[in-house]
């Protein structure tokens, strides 16, 4: 497990357990946590993506970037820099006070130090209609932009309510906006989605992928609102942090000489299409994987586990999902990178009780280390059942039954099945 990126109870309701003092302190350790940029490799080859599967995808668009500082921002710099590439109608970048890299490539005067006891730069929108060959080099870019920012004034405004992208004003600038897209801060992730789905933008965003079991975003994966983009190279995503010092980064998170921190449970996030999504997953009949599988856990055996609460089989591995089953199957959420919707139907998860054929009274959980405590988690997990205890194996005994339950399931179905015959 890496570095935790989403500290969900930093930004929950008031609570009356939680002291002030402690509450401050958590906020501004989930903020701390939701500092970190992502290269400008990693958004061109996402963005390359859907221009593959439509070059329009752009062309006479607003795209708005909300959580990000013109000019340091690599998605600022992105659309900037390919703003007549992709044949934009507008770029807005609007930047969040308080931002440790505001003003750190571009000296405007809104980043001024105002006085030593409050030396945080504004925050402040940009908006740019043309770029144009500013240097006369015969080709227009980021330079072009740079120079054209520094010298009109007017493309800058100043945000009174701190560029929050709930604030009023970036709200406006939301409602101008076809398509967002950034980096958002991940401890605000549920709202983040929600407002932009309440005003119907397009978005490219990046997200935590364990936010897909997020009760708020399931739905929307199951009902083709959400889906993943094209992913970052080989699931591996790198970004820049300020202050590494002290972070209590898991071993081979952060490397010292890039200055970069590696997550893995990172994801693109979008509502826009792109080729990966109807690439068909290549899969074997449920015969050849229980003779030919790569994996141990399926090889061999006379059938896929059932699971003893839903009416599905428990398929442990995106590749081993058999060609020919016509029921429902539980699928890891790794299933979601491959996911392409004229292939699969998404049924629900764990969590959607609806499906459930068994619920349980009160469990006896025995952990690894064989300590048991008096839970319920197993109406809120897949169950399946085993003849005796299982070695190394967190597992439950409810009456005189014993179940096993493997992390976090998507339930699917095969749309079109290869039944022989
Ligand atoms: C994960 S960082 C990504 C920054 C940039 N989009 C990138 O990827 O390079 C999230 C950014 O959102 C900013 N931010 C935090 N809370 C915000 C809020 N409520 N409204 C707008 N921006 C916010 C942070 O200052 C930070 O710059």
């Amino acid at each position: 497990m890496i570095f935790l990126l989403c500290n969900n109870s930093a930004v929950s309701p008031k609570s009356e357990s939680v002291p002030e003092g402690l509450r401050t302190l958590s906020r501004a350790k989930a903020a701390k946590e939701d500092e970190f940029y992502t290269q400008y490799g990693d958004i061109q080859q996402e963005i390359e993506a859907y221009l593959e599967f439509d070059s329009d995808t752009f062309r006479d668009r607003v795209v708005y970037c909300n959580c990000d500082d013109p000019f340091e921002s690599n998605f600022f710099k992105f659309f900037a820099a390919n703003f007549n590439r992709l044949g934009l109608k507008r770029l807005i970048s609007t930047s969040y006070d308080g931002s440790p890299i505001a003003g750190g490539q571009l000296g405007l005067p809104e980043f001024e130090v105002v006085s030593h006891s409050r030396p945080r730069p504004h925050a402040i929108s940009v908006v740019i209609d043309e770029v144009n060959d500013v240097t006369g080099d015969g080709s227009t870019g980021i330079e072009d932009v740079r120079l054209f920012l520094e010298q009109n004034p007017h493309s800058r405004t100043k945000l009174s309510g701190g560029g929050d992208f709930r604030s009023n004003e970036c709200v406006e600038l939301l409602r101008q906006a076809d398509i967002v897209v950034t980096n958002p801060p991940f401890s605000l992730f549920r709202d983040y989605v929600a407002l932009l789905l309440e005003h119907g933008v397009k978005f490219i965003i990046v997200g935590p992928k364990n936010a897909v079991t997020y009760k708020e975003i399931f739905p929307l994966i199951r009902d083709s609102k959400l889906w993943l983009g094209s992913g970052f190279a080989n699931g591996n995503a790198y970004f820049s942090i300020p202050n590494a010092q002290g972070r209590g980064f898991a071993d081979g998170v952060y490397n010292e000489e890039t200055g970069l921190v590696k997550f893995r449970n990172v994801g693109w996030f979008t509502n826009l299409d792109h080729g990966r999504r109807h690439e068909e997953l290549k899969l074997m009949t449920i015969e050849d994987n229980l003779r030919y599988s790569k994996h141990k856990e399926i090889r061999g055996k006379l059938g896929y586990d059932r699971y003893d609460n839903f009416d599905a089989i428990e398929v442990p591995f995106v590749d081993a999902i058999p060609a020919d089953y016509e029921g429902m199957m539980g699928v890891p959420i790794t299933f979601l990178d491959r996911y392409n919707p004229e292939q699969f139907e998404i049924l629900g998860y764990e969590h959607s009780y609806s499906l459930h054929v068994r619920d349980y009274p009160a469990q006896i959980q025995v952990d690894k280390s064989g300590k048991r405590s008096k839970v319920t988690k197993l109406n809120d997990a897949c169950a399946i059942k085993v003849e005796s205890p299982p070695s190394n194996q967190t597992y439950y005994i409810v009456g005189d039954e014993l179940f096993i339950a493997p992390y976090k399931r998507i339930f699917i179905r095969n749309r079109k099945p290869q039944l022989q015959g």
